[in-house]
């Protein structure tokens, strides 16, 4: 998609829809007035007549008739003023694309003097890039198709997206490309995320990972399994032992050209589960396919990545990814089983099926022992997340207030939702081990996403720590959110990410 800020009068806009945003029970802004009187007072008999309030996210599409230049306007409600936030406004954008993308190659935005009021105090101030960066995300986002595998599926997207009423400045240029750059990156993760298992191994994973470091000069190193049983990665390869398919270790480093001289290395790690059956502790039935998306944290490590070298920031950026399959069969880790990780820590794997700690463990000490100084974690590591929180917020918890606080920033920059979980001493009590240093899981429900950072967090070695868990936030069913997240995967974190080396100073 292509994105340009421009100037025309809202009549004047050729673009094959326009597209106007309203806040909920608030009179019509200036545009829409104009837009109004063209169209003989449509608006303003929709409004009368209860067709069109504003509520989110109410979407009316309206032909003009040769009453401006564009054919058709689509109308998109925001709800009310003070509860939107960058997530429901791309959320609202994506919803209102999924329709136009049908039948629309070109979309003029047109923003409203109250909505660049609203999104201009939430976003990082810098006014107007930080709006203009958000409806490109917003609109970018729509473009995102399940049917990847579809005969039949539609190809129709948005590829020019106009931009109206913030200005044309070259800035404005920079942040629409960078809008669009996020959202292109984030479409690409949920792409990862949805891949059958059977078309996504480890391998398949790691080719992924060389087309992005080629294209973005990223270096990119696999550490194979000869390699993990040198290092002692025994967390790891217990996972990997019931699976056919052998375990891959991602390892992609950004060195950037000029550094801050402030030392500190930025490692971001995704589990990367690409099928969790869970080993010998097996799921149940229902809802096991999609456990084909337990490596949405690597997809979102792997995007975020791709971004990060374009926009080089003055850190250095580790992207780490334990690949394998978690499977049963005879050669298969067993419930009670004591391996060895990495770090020389014992662990009794109680339950095969927590096995998202197990790899992340041994990678946590593989990023400190490249110099990693900050580390973060996205996982989707407990369905007591959804429990939890729910599907529209990402649990982080931290050993770092520090470091949460930039993971934090950058959430709010990216339109993501993250939500502190806390760890006090006495969550530590619930993975006390007789006969190892610490047990994989409780066996009790209580506290289950806390349990999965109580696990990890010593690997990181005593550095700045996040835990994000995104079991829930990385995937939406239909009836969720009435909709306005597509079904399926959401590419969550990887805009987050991607933001973080510029938060961290
Ligand atoms: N990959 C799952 C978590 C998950 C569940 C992700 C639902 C997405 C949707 C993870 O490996 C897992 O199985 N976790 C266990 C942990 C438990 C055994 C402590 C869980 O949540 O039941
Ligand atoms: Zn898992
Ligand atoms: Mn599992």
């Amino acid at each position: 998609m292509q994105a340009k800020a421009v100037d025309t009068e809202v009549g004047k806009l050729r673009a094959d829809a326009l597209l106007l945003t309203l806040f909920q029970d608030e009179p019509l802004g200036t545009s829409a007035q104009l837009l109004d009187r063209a169209l003989d007072g449509l608006l303003t008999s929709m409004v009368a007549s209860g067709e069109l309030n504003g509520k989110f996210p109410e979407r009316r599409l309206v032909p003009t008739l040769g009453r401006a230049a564009a054919p058709r306007l689509m109308l998109l409600g925001l709800g009310r003023r003070d509860l939107l936030d960058g997530y429901r406004l791309r959320n609202a954008l994506q919803f209102a694309v999924r329709d136009l993308r049908n039948f629309c190659r070109s979309l003029a935005v047109i923003v409203e003097p109250a909505l660049a009021e609203v999104l201009a105090v939430p976003a990082t101030g810098q006014a107007p890039q930080a709006p203009a960066r958000a409806i490109a995300e917003g609109v970018g986002l729509g473009n995102y198709r399940l049917g990847e595998l579809k005969a039949a599926e539609g190809k129709g997207a948005i590829e020019e997206m106009q931009l109206v009423g913030l200005g044309q400045g070259s800035d404005l240029a920079a942040a629409l490309t960078a809008g669009v750059r996020l959202a292109e990156a984030t479409n690409a993760a949920r792409v990862l995320q949805w891949r059958p298992a059977n078309r996504l191994t480890p391998a398949d994973f790691i080719a992924e990972a060389e087309l992005v470091a080629k294209q973005r000069h990223l270096s990119l190193r696999v550490v194979e399994r000869p390699e993990m049983e040198k290092l002692g990665m025994g967390a790891l390869l217990a996972v990997a032992q019931g699976s056919h398919q052998p375990p891959k270790l991602m390892v992609m480093r950004y060195r950037p050209r000029s550094a801050d001289g402030s030392g500190r290395v930025l490692a971001l790690l995704g589990k990367g589960i690409t099928f969790d059956s869970g080993g010998i502790s097996l799921k149940p039935n229902p809802g096991m396919a999609a456990m084909k998306s337990d490596m949405s944290g690597a997809a979102a490590v792997l995007q975020a990545m791709g971004v990060i070298a374009r926009t080089e920031p003055h850190i250095e950026v580790l992207g780490l990814a334990p690949l394998t399959e978690n499977m049963p069969g005879g050669g298969a880790v067993k419930p009670g089983d004591v391996v060895r990780a990495m770090n020389g820590t014992t662990i009794e794997i109680n339950n095969t099926d927590a096995e998202g700690r197990l790899v992340l463990a041994d990678a946590l000490s593989y990023a400190v022992s490249q110099g990693a100084t900050h580390l973060v974690d996205v996982a989707t590591l407990t369905g007591a997340v959804s429990v939890a929180l729910g599907h529209p917020v990402t649990a982080a918890m931290a050993s770092s207030p520090e470091l949460l606080a930039a993971v934090q920033a950058a959430a709010r920059e990216a339109g993501e939702r993250v939500w502190e979980l806390p760890l006090y001493p006495e969550h530590d009590v619930a993975l006390t081990c007789e006969i190892a240093d610490i047990r994989n899981t409780s066996g009790t429900p209580a506290a289950g996403t806390i349990n999965g950072a109580v696990f990890l967090r010593p690997f990181a070695a005593g550095r700045p720590f996040v835990h994000l868990d995104i079991a829930a936030s990385s995937y939406h069913f239909e009836p969720l959110l009435m909709k306005v997240v597509p079904h399926g995967p959401t590419g969550v974190m990887t805009r987050t990410l991607a933001h973080l080396p510029f938060h961290l100073g």
